[in-house]
This record gives C-alpha cells, structure tokens and sequence, in this order.
C-alpha cells in the first residue's frame, strides 16, 4: 500500500474487499451520466466493512465530510473536472484508485463509485459488479447548469439545498438563482426612484443617472463577495412602453433623439461597460445579439432560448465569435411540463454548427425552472429526472451519446429510482414533465406503466 500510494500522488483510495469470482452475463452499465471511457469485467467484489478513504499527494483530509464542503466553496467555471477510477479485481484485499486534479473531479468519481455499489439484500453487503472496472472520465461542456427563480414562488433553503444535492449526482455544477428580472421591483423596493413612476414601475428608469449607479454598486459588492466568474445582465422581454409614457422619460428620450428600442440598447451596452472593469464575463439573452449584436461586448456571452438549437441564433454567434449558452425553451424549459425527458436528451447544442472553431465557443447549457408553476409542492418532481437528461448531453462526449433515446430508457429509468432511494422526488419518465406513477409496481417498470397507457390512450 505504502508503495502504490505514492504512485497515485493527487489520488483518493477506496478500500473494497474481493468477493468472489462469478462472472454475470451481459449487463449494462449503469452510470449516468456516462463516462467518456468505461471498461468493465465480470467479477463481483464486495465492500469492507470498514471501507473507507484514504487520500494522498493532497492537502484534503480522508473525511467526505471535508471534500464536500470545498466543492461547495471554491466551485469555479472551467476548472479541470477529469477523474480516473479504478478497481482492480484480483487478489484478496483490493483497493479502488481514484485520481484527479481538483476537488471537483475527485467528487465526480466518488459519484460515479456510489453508482457502482448495489446493496444485495440477500448477503446484505454493498456489491461492485462488473469489476475489473476502469473509468476514464472528464466533461464535454464546463458551463453545465441549472437555473431556479425564486421571484415568483418564495422557495425556502431546505428546498433549495434539495435541489443542490441530484446536481452532483448528475454531475451538473452550476446553480443559477433567478432573483428578479432586469427591470423588476425587487430592486425598486429598496429603490423606488428606479422606477420610471409608481404606476410603471418596469424596466429600470433609463433617464436616472442613480439607476447605473445602484447597477455598479451591486456588481461590486457581488465581485466582493462571490468568487462568480459570469454575471447575466438580461435584456429579454424588455418592454419600454413605460419610457415611452413616464413625462420625465420621454422629455429624455426626446431630447436625445431616441425611440425605446434604441434607449434598450443603450441600456444594456451601457451596463456592459460598467460590469467588464469587475473582472466578469457577461451573459445577455439573445434578443441582444438579435436587436444590436454587432455593439456588443466582444465579451459577451450570448444567451439562447428563444430559437431552436440549429435555428440559427447559436450558429449566427458562434460565427460571429461571441460564446453562447444554450437554453433554447421548447426543448430546455423545465416549466415546459410537455418537453419530454427524451427532447432533454436529445437537444444537441453543436446543430448546424461543424466548424471546430465555432465549436469551442459553445460554452454548454443551462436548464431552466422558471417559478410561475412551481414551488416547494413540485419544483423537485418538475426539474427531475428530465435535468438529468439534458445533464448527460452537457457531460458525455458527443460520438458517445445515444442516437436514439430508447437505448438510454432503462439507463435512465434506473438513475430516477436512485434518485427517488436517495430521497429525491423525480418523476417517473413519460411523456409530461411531473407525472405521477400510474400503477403499482417496481419503480424499474413505472416507465412502463406510463408508456402503455399513453399508447393505449
Ligand atoms: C498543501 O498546502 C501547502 C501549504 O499551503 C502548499 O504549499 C502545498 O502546495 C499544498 N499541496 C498540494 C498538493 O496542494
Ligand atoms: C416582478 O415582481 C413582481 C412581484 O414583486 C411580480 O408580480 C411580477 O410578475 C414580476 N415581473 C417580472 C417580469 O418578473
Ligand atoms: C408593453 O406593455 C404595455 C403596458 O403594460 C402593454 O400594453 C403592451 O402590450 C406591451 N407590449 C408588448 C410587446 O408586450
Ligand atoms: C427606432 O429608431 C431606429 C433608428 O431611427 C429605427 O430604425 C427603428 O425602427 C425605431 N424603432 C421603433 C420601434 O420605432
Ligand atoms: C440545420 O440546417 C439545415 C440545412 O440548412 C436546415 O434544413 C435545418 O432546419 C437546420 N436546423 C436543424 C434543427 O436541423
């Protein structure tokens, strides 16, 4: 032990005890996401009594408990995120080798490890199947994301802190808290003279000098206090009726020879500038790119919901060498409860888009839970497992994503009863987003129940 340690320097080590030999016939891996390499055997191994974690070549202690926390506290975008895992399956006492660079590679590979260990209630130990396993494994996308609203439904902490925990099951690492819009009254309660009046209280007052000032204000205290590598100024749905019909606004516009759709543009270009001497990286929707894409940022990262993955809005900015997020609604919206897990799976951020160049400037994607319907009741059964779904296309290299998602339905059908073990309520998989179970059974069949009534039906 003492001479493989420190052949693994920077590893994790995971103690597990050999079983037996008996070799199991074809079975399917069950990871989700999948790995970009698995190699697999036919031994079963079981898991010590005393299975623990040793670590070396690192300053992380061997308690879960430490490298957990500092997941949580130094997450950061586009850090090294690769693991290997390996579990040999010969001799009498073996030791699972796990090694990563980060912290956050390190818990990815403990992740993956938990979902290799299956309780056999007949022995009543934890079994690794399938073993010699040999995992090679690092993500397609960094920006891997999902995005909450807590402006339409107050969402406690307990129930933000449930939706945190499926992320690293499903290796996603980006949790975006919508608080309120470009132009809502959050902000304003505090504020109310950013309100072009009382009566029309959105967007923010463009004519006052104070609302820029209360934007810088707010960015700096953010960049003080979070370590955030991206800020999202908005800019969608943005209507200026109120500018148009608020005295004081319109002597403005008026005197400065500008309509609403140009003191839009003013708007963002002007909170860009402000944002970029705070070290971020700047995030606006694509109705920005659409209305004045060539004054932006060469900075900005545009954000997609509108059009279709392939319609041409990610194409268009990826060609125009902006970096894009994707979000495109109909197949990423997880308030879109008839977007099923299967267009989750299926919508592919690289459409129409071939050249490697282009390529790289797709950062990855968010899912989106807009609040309007949802709250503490259902935002659990609502994100889940359809995130999941859209999780895997963010993490597995493209060649190695199914072509045609029945060939993951079990696989992912078998992720959502882990889900519901570890507490989580994911629906079952059917055709809406938040269905309930339709009969009795085990939670592997319940897909099943609901295909055949739909298709009956
Ligand atoms: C451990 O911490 C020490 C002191 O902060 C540092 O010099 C060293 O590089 C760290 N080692 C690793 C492997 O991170
Ligand atoms: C803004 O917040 C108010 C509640 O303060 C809400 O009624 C309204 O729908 C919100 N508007 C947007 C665009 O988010
Ligand atoms: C903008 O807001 C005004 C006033 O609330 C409304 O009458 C108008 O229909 C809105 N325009 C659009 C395009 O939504
Ligand atoms: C605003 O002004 C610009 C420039 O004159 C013009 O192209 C645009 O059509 C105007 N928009 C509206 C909504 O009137
Ligand atoms: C991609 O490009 C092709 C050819 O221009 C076009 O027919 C198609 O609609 C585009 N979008 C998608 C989603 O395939």
């Amino acid at each position: 032990m003492g001479e493989k340690r420190r052949n693994f320097i920077g590893g994790l080590f995971l103690v597990v005890v050999l079983l037996s030999g008996c070799v199991s016939g074809d079975v399917d891996v069950n990871i989700w996401p999948m790995p970009k390499s698995v190699k697999y055997g036919g031994e079963t191994l079981q898991l010590s009594k005393d299975f623990g974690l040793e670590t070396s070549g690192t300053n992380f202690s061997d308690h879960f408990g430490d490298i957990e926390r500092w997941f949580f506290e130094i997450l950061q975008y586009g850090i090294d995120e690769s693991y290997d895992l390996y579990i040999p399956s010969n001799g009498d006492s073996v030791y699972a080798h796990l090694q990563a660079q980060t912290v956050y590679g390190a818990l990815h590979g403990l992740q993956t490890f938990s979902q290799l260990c299956q309780f056999n209630f007949e022995t009543k130990t934890i079994e690794v199947q399938q073993a010699p396993w040999s995992i090679a494994d690092e993500p397609r996308f960094s920006y891997r994301g999902l995005l909450i609203d807590t402006s339409r439904h107050y969402l406690p902490l307990p129930t933000i802190k449930k939706v945190i925990y499926p992320m690293a099951y499903t290796k996603l690492v980006l949790l975006l808290i919508f608080v309120s819009g470009f132009g809502n009254i959050t902000m304003g309660v505090g504020y109310p003279q950013l309100w072009p009046s009382p009566s029309c209280q959105q967007p923010l007052d463009v004519s006052n000098e104070f609302t820029f000032e209360v934007i810088d204000g707010i960015l700096s205290d953010f960049s003080k206090v979070f370590n955030f590598k991206f800020v999202h100024l908005g800019g969608d749905e943005v209507n200026g009726s109120c500018w148009e019909t608020t005295p004081h606004i319109k002597y403005w516009l008026r005197k400065r020879q500008m309509n609403a759709s140009e003191a839009y543009e003013y708007f963002v270009l002007r909170a860009q500038k402000i944002a970029l001497p705070h070290g971020y990286e700047i995030v606006n929707w694509e109705e920005t790119l659409r209305n004045f894409g060539s004054k932006l940022s060469p900075k900005t990262v545009v954000h997609n919901w509108l059009d279709r993955v392939g319609g041409g809005l990610v194409q268009k900015a990826v060609a125009e060498g902006l970096r894009c997020i994707v979000s495109n609604q109909e197949n990423w919206y997880l308030d879109h409860l008839d977007a099923t897990w299967k267009q989750f799976y299926m919508n592919e951020p690289f459409t129409n888009i071939t050249n490697p160049e282009h390529q790289k400037l797709v950062l990855g994607g968010e899912v989106c839970m807009w609040g309007e319907t949802i709250d503490t009741s259902d935002i659990e059964q609502t994100i889940w497992p359809r995130a999941a779904a859209a999780a895997e296309r963010m993490w597995t290299p493209l060649d190695q994503l199914a072509r045609h998602p029945r060939k993951v339905r079990g696989r992912l059908s078998r992720f959502r009863c882990l889900l519901n073990q570890r507490g989580v309520a994911a629906a079952p998989l059917s055709w809406l987003g938040r269905d309930a179970p339709t009969g009795p059974g085990s939670c592997y069949n319940q897909w099943l129940y609901n295909y055949n009534t739909v298709q009956k039906k």
